[in-house]
């Protein structure tokens, strides 16, 4: 070995753990590999000798590659860029990122299917998840959101349920439509989210071609403490697109991967994904004047009283340099938010808030957010510390709080949402339900085509032998209290008389 390698290196000199500009090979602890082609042996046949450090080093960082898959949006295609202001909000907001127009924020964005495996195609019917990662000079805000602007269930108690339903059949492990169907049929507030995932959007042609939207009810505050109401919306500038079944059949069957792949091929042309934000906004202080709840998610607030405002642009352009550190290991939290911005008492919402940290913990271990991708870009400090694959550097003496010696203080206040909350303890749904009418005036909005197809999709699956007579007739009564011929179409395809 050539003494001469090792004479530019400072021993004592900080390199981080990502340092990886060694001229030869090494182990992980930094030893020098001379040989990476033939394990060691006892002669020339072997056997093979325990103490070849570096090959069981190899065997067992191989062993551990894989972490376990989200348990839910597992398959996923991610990429970064930019988000800047257009448009000013600073009346409705403090957050510093929507300060003034021309404001740019460095972004990375997930997009994803829902309830299929990390492998699985990008072609199933099945809602998509459009996560944005705003990477701010006050921290970080996950806007995490998907690709419907409403969702099946009102209430986060009901969610393991409701995925164990959505996914397949632990004894079969097929995803069956007897189950979803079974499940759902207890739940008539679901209509709404089956208006979108039963039409042809559906079936987004890709990633780039989707709508995004938070689906939760956020607040906005201002500067003087003056909330609002909030949901987010992203648009394409390239317009939706879908794919049709057979379509999604020969796109599926060619290429398991299409959407990861025309993500990444569309950012490497230059070819750059663009989305529009837009926001609704309600003032609280007028919240019962409509004939739905606005912090309920299976609701949409109608464009036509509550208009889209512009707020600025979302530009991916630039592939991430590597799938597991800026996929696998990406986390996205809609607890992660910013002054500025905060929750509303959405009962979804705030069962979120919970389990995305925790089940991170789980998946990536307790310093998740120190990882590269999710960590902030801006400066922080708390004394968090320690536990499993800490990589911190920290020197302090001090590590509790408050001490006279550590100088750092509190942040400046920042106005959170003030009214006063009262109430008995009480497990209920929430007043107005209003399960019905949101989803019929969906449906009557599609052309005839577009209504056939809905119907045809309804027909096949109520089709699956194991669904029930009862369960057929409570499925065709709702959709006929949405729409009453929608209702009697189902019904007559299947040979049943509507109970309505
Ligand atoms: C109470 C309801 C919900 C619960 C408990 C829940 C829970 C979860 C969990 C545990 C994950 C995996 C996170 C990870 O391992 O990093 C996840 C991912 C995700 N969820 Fe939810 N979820 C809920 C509702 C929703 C809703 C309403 C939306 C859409 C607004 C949504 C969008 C997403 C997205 C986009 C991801 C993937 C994030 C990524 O790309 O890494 N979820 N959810």
């Amino acid at each position: 070995m050539d003494p001469q390698r090792y004479l530019n290196v400072d021993s004592w000199q900080f390199r981080p753990s990502s340092a990886f500009n060694s001229p030869f090979w090494t182990t992980n602890s930094g030893a020098p590999v001379w040989n990476n082609n033939s394990s060691l042996t006892v002669g020339a046949r072997g056997p093979i000798l325990l103490e070849d450090y570096h090959l069981i080093e190899k065997l067992a960082q191989f062993d551990r590659e894989r972490i376990p898959e989200r348990v839910v949006h597992a398959r996923g295609a991610s990429a970064k860029g930019f988000f800047e202001v257009t448009h000013d909000i600073s009346n409705l907001t403090c957050a510093d990122f929507l300060r003034a127009p021309g404001v740019q924020t460095p972004v990375i964005v997930r997009f994803s299917t829902v309830i299929h495996e990390r492998g699985s195609p990008e072609t199933l019917r099945d809602p998509r998840g459009f996560a944005v990662k705003f990477y701010t000079r006050e921290g970080n805000f996950d806007l995490v959101g998907n690709n419907f602007p409403v969702f099946f269930i009102r209430d986060g108690i009901k969610f393991p349920d409701m995925v164990h339903a959505l996914k397949p059949n632990p004894k079969s492990h097929i995803q069956e439509n007897w189950r979803i169907l079974d499940f759902f049929s207890h739940h008539p507030e679901s209509l709404h989210m089956f208006t979108f995932l039963f039409d042809d959007v559906g079936v987004p042609a890709d990633y780039r071609h989707m709508d995004g939207s938070g689906v939760n009810t956020y607040t906005l505050i201002n500067k003087s403490g003056k909330a609002h109401y909030v949901k987010f919306h992203w648009r394409p500038t390239c317009g939706v697109k879908n794919l049709l079944e057979e379509e999604a059949i020969k796109v599926g069957g060619s290429n398991h991967s299409h959407a990861t792949k025309d993500l990444y091929d569309s950012i490497a042309a230059g070819n750059y994904p663009e989305w529009k934000l837009f926001i609704q906004t309600i003032d609280p202080d007028y919240e019962d004047r409509f004939d739905f709840d606005p912090v309920d998610v299976t609701k949409t607030w109608p464009e036509d009283i509550i208009p889209l405002q512009p707020v600025g642009r979302l530009v991916l352009n630039k592939n991430i340099d590597n799938f597991f550190a800026e996929n696998e290991q990406l986390a996205f939290c809609p607890a992660i938010v910013v002054p500025g911005i905060h929750y509303s008492d959405d009962k979804l919402l705030q069962t979120r808030i919970f389990s995305y940290a925790d089940t991170q913990r789980h998946r990536l271990g307790p310093n998740y957010l120190m990882l590269p991708a999710n960590a902030p870009k801006s400066a922080h400090h708390n004394n968090h510390h320690e536990g499993f694959m800490n990589f911190m550097h920290r020197d302090e003496e001090v590590n509790y709080f408050p001490s006279r010696y550590d100088p750092v203080g509190h942040a400046e206040k920042f106005p959170i949402p003030q009214p006063i909350l009262t109430g008995r303890r009480e497990k209920c749904v929430i007043g107005k339900e209003n399960n019905f009418k949101q989803p019929g005036e969906r449906y009557r909005s599609f052309d005839p085509d577009r209504q056939e197809r809905f119907i045809c999709r309804w027909v096949d699956a109520l089709s699956d032998p194991r669904v029930t007579h009862e369960i057929r007739s409570i499925w065709i009564s709702y959709w006929a209290q949405s729409d009453k011929s929608l209702g009697q179409k189902i019904a007559s395809r299947l040979n049943l008389k509507p109970n309505i």
